[in-house]
């Protein structure tokens, strides 16, 4: 079973910020925020828009959208009752690795209404 897959070089993360990847049948969002990486489903789980052709303010990705802002580290929207998945990242020398089969849910979201992790889990890509 695949699980970390190489997506891009810290340096050019570093100089671009932001970049949409593939990997795992699912689009990934990685973003370089203070020194780290962080990598979330790139569709918006509000309106589906791309997170990586948002921006970043103050720590938080702010969605293209409708400006909804997530903490990049758990995906959690802020004043929003829904959060954006996230997963792991592993940066080893200067490659940056994500597993993108397992995504992560925000502490403290709830499950959608659907039952399951659907208000943190990936849609379609
Ligand atoms: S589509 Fe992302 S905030 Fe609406």
């Amino acid at each position: 079973m695949q699980e970390w897959v190489y997506l891009a070089d810290v340096s050019e993360l570093a100089r671009r910020k932001k970049k949409r990847v593939e990997a795992g049948g699912r689009s990934i969002a990685l973003f370089y925020i203070d020194g780290d990486v962080y990598a979330l489903h790139d569709v918006c789980v509000h309106k589906q828009r791309s997170l990586s052709k948002g921006t970043v303010l103050q720590g938080r990705i702010v969605c293209p959208g409708h400006q909804w802002r997530f903490d990049p580290a758990t995906g959690a929207a802020d004043d929003q009752p829904l959060c954006q998945p996230t997963y792991d990242v592993r940066v080893e020398d200067g490659r940056v690795y994500v597993n993108p089969l397992r995504p992560r849910r925000a502490p403290g979201s709830a499950p959608d209404v659907r039952g399951g992790d659907r208000a943190c889990s990936p849609t379609s890509s």
